[in-house]
């Protein structure tokens, strides 16, 4: 059970995020629904309460994709909240079309790899201050097919957005891994989740009809929010992934991710790469 434990889930309020956030709810856990948009958090609160009437519920707003309203977003949260047990970084986006954010990054890269790389640093004060403190990133086996173009992770030469998806979500497991060998406080732990292949409106949502058509077809396939959310959900709750930290989980095991998701020197590489796109000097304070 999860009594008395704070959950952070962004991209709460539809898809894995959704099944998610009930899931640790029905476990007892406090759950703060981020979104970015209030109308969302409220319908989304709503929707949980009629199923179960009694669940502990908070909202966080940010857009992921701008630098400053994560930075906003944590600043209420360390106001409002002494510590947070558990952060899943579940939202995701996906885009047909190139694009740059407010902050002139590439949008998959600024939303699924900036935003839980920044969120979590800014979130660690509060971490710091759970017994069993973990961070959950949810990539995907498109990772797999995935490479970090240090010279233009914004693929502004060469953007499609299968390769900017991929990239992204090689660089979530190597963020967990290299979080886990840089970690400056022993109890944080992190892990990264494949949810499978899950019917969700992902891929409709910012899509050419061609490729919406083709995630259409491909997601017949595929299975519902609620098992998708299942790793995550496991590693938030259970007691004996405490501590392994670092790794790549599907289906509640531990997996072996790709050769370009083991290679040392690029992590260390992203993680600088990182710091220097979000402006963050120290990543580990004190
Ligand atoms: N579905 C799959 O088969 C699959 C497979 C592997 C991995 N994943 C990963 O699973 C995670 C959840 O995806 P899903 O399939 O559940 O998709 P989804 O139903 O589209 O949910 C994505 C969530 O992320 C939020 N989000 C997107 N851009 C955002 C932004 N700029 N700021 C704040 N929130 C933002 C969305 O908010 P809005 O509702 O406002 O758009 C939504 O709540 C993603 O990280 C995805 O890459 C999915």
């Amino acid at each position: 059970m999860m009594k008395n434990k704070i959950c952070l889930v962004t991209g709460a309020n539809t898809g894995i995020g959704l099944a998610t956030a009930i899931a640790l709810c029905m476990k007892g856990a406090r759950v703060i629904v981020a979104s970015r948009s209030k109308e969302k958090a409220m319908g989304t609160m709503e929707a949980i309460r009629e199923e179960l009437p009694h669940a502990e519920l908070d909202y966080a707003l940010a857009d992921l994709s701008s630098q400053k309203q994560i930075r906003e977003m944590a600043a209420v949260l360390k106001n409002t909240y002494s510590n947070l047990d558990v952060l899943i970084n579940n939202a995701g986006a996906w885009f047909s079309e190139f694009g740059l954010t407010e902050d002139g990054i590439e949008r998959q890269w600024a939303i699924n790899h900036l935003a839980p790389f920044l969120l979590t640093q800014q979130l660690l004060p509060l971490l710091s201050q759970a017994e069993d403190p973990r961070i959950i990133t949810v990539s995907s086996d498109s990772h797999f097919h995935g490479k970090i173009h240090f010279d233009d992770v914004n693929l502004s030469q060469n953007y499609h957005g299968l390769r900017a998806y991929a990239q992204s979500k090689l660089a979530n497991v190597l963020f967990t891994r290299e979080f886990e060998r840089r970690k400056t406080v022993p109890k944080l732990s992190s892990y990264a989740v494949q949810p499978g292949l899950v019917k969700t409106d992902i891929g409709l949502k910012h899509t050419l009809s061609l490729h919406g058509l083709a995630w259409k077809i491909r997601r017949l396939g595929g299975k519902s929010p609620e098992k998708g959310a299942e790793t995550s959900v496991y590693l938030a709750s259970s007691e004996e992934v405490r501590g392994i930290s670092g790794g790549y989980w599907d289906k509640c095991k531990q997996k072996k991710p790709s050769n370009n998701a083991a290679s040392s020197s690029d992590a260390a590489r992203l993680w600088e790469l990182s710091k220097e796109m979000c402006g963050i000097d120290t990543y580990f304070e004190g």
